[in-house]
């Protein structure tokens, strides 16, 4: 079984986590070591997006050495899982109905608290999967900064202050519950877990891609994470990637 977190490294203010993560990995860091840092100055979003990552968030890596049947397109359920354990940990410290937006935004009331941050890397020929989660928890998002979705606090929703701690705490013990089903390719119910979660499927919605958007309803997700999405025409599209946005809200 992989121990996610008995290596923390915490620092008061990195560039980005996920960084900080491969040059540890470089330097022949152990799988399940994580990252937390009080301020990014350079935090990273999807699509080459900056993530403002102020004091008050948790920003957070997780390295990850994925073996097993874990590897080539299976690799992609590692972002999803990410989503799921951050919506479970913010549930449970909260008690807000988290939920998930294709493919692993955490969404609260409709607006975007979470996102997710999936690169890999090869090392002394072992691929490692990073994992980046940015949690708006303490932090007041004052406007929205990812043009898919409005932003959102755990603290804005709430009404009060969460214990970072606390939340890192079950965050940790989602991960390693997921990955760990996930390694030992329970992917059928990871991906449940996601369904059950998501608040994507049965909606309309429109992906925004590099060259182009789609317009459809989000019918389910595939063995692999890529949506199934019924365009206009009645025709099945198998997104993926993209941005999502839910249009019947
Ligand atoms: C997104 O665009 O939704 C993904 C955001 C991911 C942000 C996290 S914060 C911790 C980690 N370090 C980074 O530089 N990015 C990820």
């Amino acid at each position: 079984m992989t121990e996610i977190g008995k290596i923390v490294v915490r620092l008061e203010e990195v560039d980005s986590t996920n960084e900080y993560a491969k040059e540890l990995i470089g330097q022949g860091a152990k799988e399940g070591t994580l990252v937390i840092s009080g301020i990014q100055t350079g935090g990273k979003g999807r699509l080459d997006r900056i993530w403002e990552s102020p004091k008050g968030g948790l920003w957070i890596s997780v390295a990850l050495k994925p073996k097993g049947g874990l590897v080539g397109d299976k690799l992609g359920i590692l972002p999803l899982m990410a989503g799921c354990a951050v919506a479970k940990a913010v549930n449970a410290v909260s008690g807000l109905d988290t939920r998930l937006k294709w493919p692993n935004d955490v969404m609260i009331n409709g607006k975007k608290m979470s996102g997710i941050l999936a690169e890999s890397i090869i090392h002394d020929d072992d691929r490692w999967v990073i994992i980046g989660m940015g949690i708006n928890v303490n932090n007041n998002v004052q406007e929205g900064y990812d043009f898919s979705s409005v932003s959102t606090s755990i603290i804005e929703e709430k009404g009060s202050p969460t214990e970072i701690e606390q939340l890192e705490i079950q965050l940790i013990c989602e991960l390693e519950r997921l990955y760990n089903m996930a390694v030992e390719g329970q992917d059928k119910e990871i991906l449940n877990e996601w369904r059950s979660t998501a608040d994507t499927l049965g909606r309309k919605v429109l992906i925004l891609r590099q060259k182009d958007e789609l317009a459809g309803i989000a019918k389910d997700i595939d063995d692999k994470g890529a949506l199934i999405l019924e365009l206009e025409d009645g025709s099945t599209e198998i997104v993926l990637a993209g941005d999502c946005q839910h249009i019947d809200v």
